[in-house]
């Protein structure tokens, strides 16, 4: 049976942090009640439609905030994916949850329902960064929701944080991370900060009242948290990701691997049947829509092989382990020493590829700028 990835996007967040551009709004009670009932109507719409039986091998709660609803309502939504597809038994199903909102009746309910994997919004230890960026929770409650966590049994927890924040430094950096790691969390999302349009933060670099780091200073503060995490055996694995041996996120591994997931409601992406699609990021006209069993799905390509290698290649490159021909063959039929010796060549002796065994990877140069590594393996027309 053909494997697949469930994405829940919960589109609430108690305030908007002020770099933020994931779709989400304000929480309230109504707009949760409604919005639940809008994901339960479109996950009976994939029981109707789907014209393949798939074993489900992870789920991830996303947003938004998850640990803003009613953790009854978490409930709700995993009991009807329980009942519409078969789960693997070892399946990973993740939370994303924000440090003042993972409470004790929250966790206790994760427990019971299943939930095995937490990632908790840290993103910095130093309360003066976290008031600026808009954060609803100091770093003491951070630090507080991993023990919660911990007590309640929950051993496989990621921490997000961010650098390349103005006034971080890399004190602050090397500090958040050992106490992260102190917490014996396995696993790290290390985000470098970027400004997207339409957020606080955008506004705030444009009129010049907040400063960015420069582009070297960005690259120091990354080598200074990579060292203190594989210090601590937190081994890079993807550009922003860090974990012990064995605790790699599956469902991540998944948009990495070019493997099949639905998202499901607003914003959510999808990749199946080589047919990659969206959900609009609008909940007024999500919920409505839903009501009338009308999903409108926004289709961003139909892959043909050409993309579907270049994605590949640029997906695996992402990867510490980087590509094996070997798959790479068995997937595209296609040998990737012949199809691309120039570009081989020329990454080779620029030193931003290097080759061992059946991988080709990137250097720590090329993962630098991964971007222009990427390029050269753009398809021609
Ligand atoms: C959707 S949030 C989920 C966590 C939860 N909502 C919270 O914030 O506590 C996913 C993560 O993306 C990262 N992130 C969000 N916006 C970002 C940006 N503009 N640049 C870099 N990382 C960002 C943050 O580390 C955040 O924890
Ligand atoms: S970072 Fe998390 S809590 Fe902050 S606005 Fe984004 S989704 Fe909401």
């Amino acid at each position: 049976m053909k494997k697949l990835g469930i994405y829940v996007h919960i589109p609430f967040c108690r305030q908007k942090c002020k770099y933020c551009d994931f779709y989400s709004v304000k929480w309230n009670d109504e707009s949760e009640n409604k919005y639940i009932d809008a994901v339960i109507n479109e996950i009976n719409n994939y029981r109707d439609t789907l014209n393949e039986k798939y074993i489900v091998d992870t789920i991830y709660f996303g947003g938004g905030t998850p640990t803003v609803i009613n953790p009854g309502n978490l409930r709700r939504i995993l009991e009807k994916i329980r009942s519409v597809f078969e789960i693997d038994v070892h399946a990973e199903i993740n939370m994303e949850a924000n440090p003042n909102t993972l409470t004790e009746e929250n966790l206790k309910v994760y427990k019971e329902t299943g939930i095995n994997r937490l990632s908790i919004g840290i993103q910095s230890l130093n309360d003066d960064i976290l008031h600026k960026i808009g954060r609803i929770h100091n770093s003491r409650e951070a630090l507080e929701a991993i023990d919660r966590a911990k007590q309640f049994g929950f051993e496989n927890i990621n921490a997000d944080v961010m650098f390349n924040i103005p006034d971080q430094t890399i004190a602050d950096i090397e500090t958040t991370l050992s106490k992260i790691i102190e917490k014996n969390v396995k696993h790290i999302s290390f985000y470098s900060l970027k400004l997207e349009k339409g957020t606080p933060m955008y506004d705030m670099e444009k009129n010049r009242k907040i400063i960015m780091p420069k582009e070297d200073e960005e690259r120091e503060m990354y080598y200074a948290g990579r060292n203190v995490m594989e210090d601590k055996n937190l081994f890079q694995y993807e550009i922003s990701n860090f974990a012990l041996k064995g605790y790699e996120c599956k469902h991540n591994l998944k948009y990495w691997n070019q493997e099949e997931y639905i998202g499901i409601g607003p914003s959510a992406h999808s990749f199946l049947n080589d047919i990659r699609y969206s959900n609009p990021s609008d909940l007024n006209s999500y919920c409505l829509n839903s009501e009338a069993n009308v999903f409108e799905r926004k289709i961003h390509e139909v892959m043909d092989q050409k993309d579907l290698i270049f994605e590949y290649i640029m997906l695996r490159l992402r990867l510490t382990e980087g590509l094996n021909v070997v798959d790479f063959k068995n997937k595209f039929l296609v040998d990737f020493y012949e199809a691309y010796l120039k570009q081989i060549e020329y990454l080779i002796n620029n030193k931003l590829l290097e080759y061992s065994g059946d991988f080709v990877k990137l250097t720590q140069t090329g993962m630098d700028i991964s971007n222009f590594v990427f390029e050269k393996f753009m398809p021609q027309n």
